[in-house]
């Protein structure tokens, strides 16, 4: 009896161990797979993928949005599922920086009847010719910090290490370091040469490497966007505290990302004057380059919420309206999807 008893105890812990082991591994299992199955029967979705929790809940809290209090976790994710102006969304949220953004994107797309990604959140400001809650629509957008690092004593006139044939290029633009050193020396960190990311295209040849550096997002949701250059923006987080100038809805040409938080005027200067860049932030380029390789629409709001290191050291912008940017981006995404919602292809020839 008594070893009956042990037997069926061990049983059910080999069990319970196989369970849990199924359940660590990547493969889709059991209930997971089954909500996924039935989740994608109500589908197609629009795929929302938002940086962290800060904007996140202005949506969730939005009056626009309707949970429909499905939730399906998977890998370490959380997939939400709602509505917005009727159109089904699912809500994911990447955390910081492109690894996160490519991976929340790219599960997104693997499990889900997606139709179109739209990502959205705050920025840093690189133009100087826009202010502090704006929120920008980006026709481009690039991950800046895949380098080639020059030895010391090699210029522009010296090929790269590992330089043409589909390697690295000098066609994109470099950084020198001594160009910003306040007593004009030279510097031992010589240039940075921007490179193209390798993308491997779902229409493409499998392991025949492609290369891209601006990624357009789609040019229909772009021309539906310019519409949205009207809209009003709340421009005070209460009656005495407003920006100094009412924020505005607005396309830019490029927008960059890279796993850096920027705070520094001078390399914000750079990216201005070299590439027309205006938002600079930390995931945009992931989602562009997961949703260019699977052929599938996007397109990123993002509001400016600082100036990337361009403000004076004794004001930080971020803080006092950073939570005001963040609730335009989310008022943004909604208008457009509202647009989307009632989309005709037909009819956007005509605008
Ligand atoms: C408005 O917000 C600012 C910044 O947070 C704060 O300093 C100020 O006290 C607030 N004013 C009112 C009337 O709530």
């Amino acid at each position: 009896m008594l070893r009956n008893i042990c037997s069926t105890f061990i049983y059910v812990l080999t069990f319970i161990f196989i369970l849990s082991q199924e359940q660590a591994n990547g493969a889709l299992h059991g209930t997971t797979k089954k909500m996924v199955e039935e989740a994608n029967k109500k589908g197609p979705y629009l795929g929302l993928v938002i940086p962290n929790l800060f904007e996140m809940n202005p949506l969730l809290s939005n009056p626009e949005y309707k949970s429909t209090k499905l939730v399906i976790d998977y890998a370490g994710r959380r997939f939400r599922f709602g509505k917005i102006h009727k159109k089904p969304v699912i809500l994911v949220m990447s955390g910081m920086g492109l690894v996160n953004a490519a991976v929340a994107t790219q599960l997104l797309l693997s499990l889900f009847e997606i139709e179109g990604v739209i990502h959205y959140g705050i920025a840093g400001n690189a133009n100087p010719n826009l202010h502090i809650g704006d929120v920008t629509i980006a026709e481009y957008w690039s991950h800046s910090a895949m380098w080639n690092w020059q030895r010391y004593g090699d210029g522009p006139e010296n090929p790269l290490p590992f330089e043409g044939d589909g390697g690295f290029t000098r066609e994109i633009g470099y950084l020198k370091f001594a160009t910003y050193s306040s007593n004009g020396d030279d510097n031992l960190l010589n240039n940075v040469w921007y490179q193209a990311e390798e993308v491997y295209p779902v229409d493409g040849t499998p392991e025949q490497t492609q290369q891209a550096f601006w990624i357009p997002v789609d040019p229909n949701y772009f021309l539906l966007s310019k519409t949205l250059e009207t809209m009003t923006l709340e421009g005070c987080i209460n009656a005495t505290t407003c920006l100094s100038t009412p924020p505005k809805v607005t396309t830019v040409q490029r927008g960059t990302s890279a796993n850096i938080y920027l705070d520094n005027a001078a390399y914000r200067s750079f990216l201005y004057n070299n590439f027309n860049i205006s938002p600079v932030e930390m995931e945009s380029a992931g989602v562009a380059l997961i949703c260019f390789q699977q052929k599938v629409p996007f397109i990123t709001f993002r509001a400016l919420s600082d100036l990337a290191g361009g403000g004076s050291a004794s004001t930080n912008e971020a803080d006092s309206f950073s939570g005001l940017s963040a609730e335009n981006s989310v008022i943004v995404m909604v208008e457009f999807v509202k647009l989307l919602a009632g989309y005709n292809r037909k009819l956007l020839k005509f605008i």
